[in-house]
């Protein structure tokens, strides 16, 4: 029997049926058609598919979409105009912090959230905290150097505005 799901997604309030079963990763990709979240182990563990929800990253892969009534869902979508997210997709760019790029989207959500509690965070404190986010391909080299690159330019966006504001 289907349910109906009333959620904001992305700032957009939408409404859609689903199963008891049914995702909130299979949701944003098949009827919302927001495939920027991806789809990689399906149980929870590799961190592909990292959404927020009510502000918290959560794997969508895992967070059935019937208990999702009231939420307000973030995708890498919704995060294209921010500036700190704009400043980590560059980061991720110029220091290679990818290769198939399928973990992408997932170390962007988390790397932005990440960035937005801890601004200062540097070394290995960034492998710790990224832990839950897995990639096949680039031994964390690149994306830990990407988040590092990012904090410290935003940092200088901050101070730079701050300047500005004086
Ligand atoms: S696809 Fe959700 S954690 Fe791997
Ligand atoms: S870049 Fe290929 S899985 Fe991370």
């Amino acid at each position: 029997m289907k349910t109906t799901v009333s959620a904001t997604i992305n700032g957009v309030a939408q409404t859609f049926e689903v199963e008891p079963r049914t995702s909130l990763a299979d949701v944003l990709r098949e009827q919302m058609r927001l495939t920027a979240t991806h789809l990689g182990c399906e149980h929870g563990v590799c961190g592909a598919c990292t959404v927020l929800i009510d502000g918290q990253p959560a794997r969508s892969c895992i967070a059935l979409a019937v208990t999702l009534d009231g939420a307000a869902i973030t995708t890498l979508e919704g995060l294209a105009d921010d500036p700190l997210m704009q400043t980590l997709k560059a980061s991720f760019h110029d220091q290679h912090g990818l290769q198939c790029g399928f973990c992408t989207p997932g170390m962007l959500m988390s790397g932005w959230d990440l960035l937005k509690r801890k601004p200062d965070i540097q070394g290995q404190d960034i492998r710790v905290a990224m832990s839950g986010n897995l990639c096949r391909c680039t031994g964390y080299q690149g994306i830990v150097r990407s988040i590092e690159k990012a904090a410290q330019t935003a940092k200088g966006q901050v101070s730079q505005t701050k300047g500005a504001a004086a």
